[in-house]
């Protein structure tokens, strides 16, 4: 049983170490609820010196196989649980006159957590006080954080379309997942509709699992306008800026969207060309159904890229960003790109720009939420050097969605006149001075997700094992 306190306590005192500017802090034990809440209230001073000390941290974050090694999880333990699939929601080009469809996702097994577990984990986290509502979200939210990978799983998959199956009865036999459980591939599937202006979504399922298996592709026309998003704090409101905040919204509270946003995407969804969505975010990919049902409830369906499981090394959130808008580029050549992303978000800050110069000629328009302009709760610097060498009517840091609405797009129109840019190509926000060069690459959100997961799935796995 200590064995796995000291693992989250490894995980949260490491952190509080470096947060704590104050020379060699003796790391006294301490029970892993207690680090579990003194950790956020750390994160929410996570300014100035504090914050430079946090990409140490994350790089030496434990990855899965050292989770895993940690916990002494054998498969006995999880023999008699059945394997799950998450199939996220994805999307299909159209190639030698048939669609080919992207099926990625997850083989994972959910240990049976009872209520009396999570709510131990309701009040480690100082949220005692939460209303029924709350309670239950935070449930909903916090179960799929248990998710187990299984490895090498073979799964099989049907299509349908307009409510009738157009896959063989026996399905589509998708190639063996990886050591992670993880499985992202394309497949041409007849037998759909082939004459399509506009973008069409069809659903998909894994045959013979536990638990929803379903899934959607949307079918994206050939040429036509595709707009990439970022979720947290361009679509809903989180505050990754305010650690202890985002953990809040993103856990407890009901997502509430960024004003004017579901408007402008409908907006869009009806007056660009063949207009497609993707939602591409770094959340971990165990949060995939919550914010699914959030986004298909308020925003056009489209399809998600969610950070892959096995990420323990801040450069390799940025290569997953960068991976999953290479594919999108290579997937649709003949397709324009809007990118929406916000100066909290430092992968976004770099990947769209390398993408834009990769692809200069598939670049539509690129639009940027000041966030540190709109939220003076947001300290966290950012830079903007990478978007010196763009061609200055291609992208636009934009306060409000009202900022963006009467853009013409297809006519190339990315800028409004009237919204100054104080752009100074260079680090911007946020209180560090220029001399802590490391502080550019801090992306909030990856220091918050990555502790969410290995904490909880820490927590998880302990309240299961034992
Ligand atoms: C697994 O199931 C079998 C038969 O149902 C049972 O005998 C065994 O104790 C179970 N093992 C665990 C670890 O629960
Ligand atoms: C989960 O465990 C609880 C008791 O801890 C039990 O009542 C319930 O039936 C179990 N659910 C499943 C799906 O095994
Ligand atoms: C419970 O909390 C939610 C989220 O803060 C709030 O919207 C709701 O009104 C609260 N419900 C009650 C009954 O207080
Ligand atoms: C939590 O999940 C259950 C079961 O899926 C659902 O009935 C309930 O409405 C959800 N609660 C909230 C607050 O979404
Ligand atoms: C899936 O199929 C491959 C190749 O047939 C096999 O090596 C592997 O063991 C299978 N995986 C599982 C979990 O059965
Ligand atoms: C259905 O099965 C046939 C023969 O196995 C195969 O040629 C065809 O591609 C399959 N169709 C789909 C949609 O997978
Ligand atoms: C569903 O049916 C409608 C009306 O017949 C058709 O326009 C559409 O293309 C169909 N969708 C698919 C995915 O085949
Ligand atoms: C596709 O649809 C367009 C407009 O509805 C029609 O003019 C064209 O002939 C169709 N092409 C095929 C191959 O069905
Ligand atoms: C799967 O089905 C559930 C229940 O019908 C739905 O809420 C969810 O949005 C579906 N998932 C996808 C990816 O379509
Ligand atoms: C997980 O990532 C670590 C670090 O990148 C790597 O060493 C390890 O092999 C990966 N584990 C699996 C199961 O892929
Ligand atoms: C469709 O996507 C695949 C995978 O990204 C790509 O290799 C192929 O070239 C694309 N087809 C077309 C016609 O662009
Ligand atoms: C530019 O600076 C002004 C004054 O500080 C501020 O009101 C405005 O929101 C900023 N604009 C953007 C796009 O950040």
């Amino acid at each position: 049983m200590s064995k796995y306190l000291s693992f989250v306590l490894l995980g949260g005192l490491s952190i509080l170490t470096h947060v704590n500017a104050s020379p060699a802090p003796a790391p006294s034990p301490a029970p892993a609820p207690q680090a579990l809440s003194s950790l956020s209230s750390a994160f929410s001073s996570a300014t100035g010196a504090v914050a430079s000390a946090l990409p140490t941290v994350i790089g030496a974050w434990p990855s899965l196989d050292d989770i895993e090694k940690k916990l002494d999880l054998s498969d006995n333990d999880l023999s008699n649980i059945s394997v799950s699939g998450l199939l996220i929601p994805s999307y299909a080009n159209f190639t030698n006159k048939v669609w080919n469809l992207r099926f990625y996702g997850l083989a994972y097994k959910l240990p049976n957590i009872s209520t009396s577990d999570l709510d131990s984990i309701i009040n480690d986290l100082k949220t005692d006080n939460l209303n029924q509502t709350q309670q239950s979200l935070l449930q909903n939210r916090t179960q799929d954080l248990a998710s187990i990978p299984v490895p090498h799983a073979n799964f099989t998959v049907m299509v349908s379309a307009n409510g009738s199956t157009v896959s063989n009865s026996s399905g589509i036999q998708l190639t063996t997942a990886d050591e992670v459980g993880e499985f992202d591939q394309f497949v041409p599937v007849e037998g759909l509709n082939k004459n399509f202006t506009s973008t069409e979504v069809v659903t998909t399922g894994i045959l013979d699992v536990t638990g929803p298996g379903n899934g959607t592709v949307i079918l994206v026309p050939t040429n036509g306008i595709s707009v990439v998003s970022d979720i947290d704090d361009v679509m809903r409101i989180t505050k990754v800026y305010v650690p202890n905040q985002g953990l809040f919204n993103s856990f407890v509270q009901p997502y509430v969207n960024v004003p004017g946003i579901p408007e402008l995407f409908e907006k869009w969804h009806k007056t660009l060309p063949g207009a497609a969505f993707h939602y591409d975010t770094t959340t971990p990919v165990e949060l995939t159904r919550t914010y699914v049902d959030y986004l298909f409830s308020n925003f056009p369906v489209g399809s998600l890229e969610m950070r892959p499981i096995n990420i323990s090394d801040p450069t390799q959130i940025l290569e997953a960003r960068q991976n999953s808008l290479l594919k999108l580029f290579q997937t649709f050549p003949q397709r324009q790109f809007v990118l929406v992303g916000d100066t909290s978000s430092s992968t976004l800050l770099s990947a769209y720009p390398q993408i834009a110069q990769q692809f200069p000629n598939q670049i539509a328009c690129i639009f940027i939420r000041n966030t540190s302009a709109t939220d003076s709760d947001d300290k966290i610097p950012f830079s903007t050097k990478e978007f010196q060498s763009l061609d200055k009517n291609r992208y636009f840091f934009y306060t409000t969605a009202e900022d963006l609405m009467d853009l013409d797009i297809p006519s190339g129109q990315c800028v409004n006149q009237s919204i100054p840019q104080n752009v100074t190509f260079g680090e911007q926000g946020g209180i560090i001075g220029n001399n802590s060069g490391v502080c550019r690459n801090i992306g909030v959100e990856r220091v918050l997700w990555t502790w969410v997961v290995t904490v909880f799935l820490g927590l998880a796995l302990y309240s299961f094992v034992v």
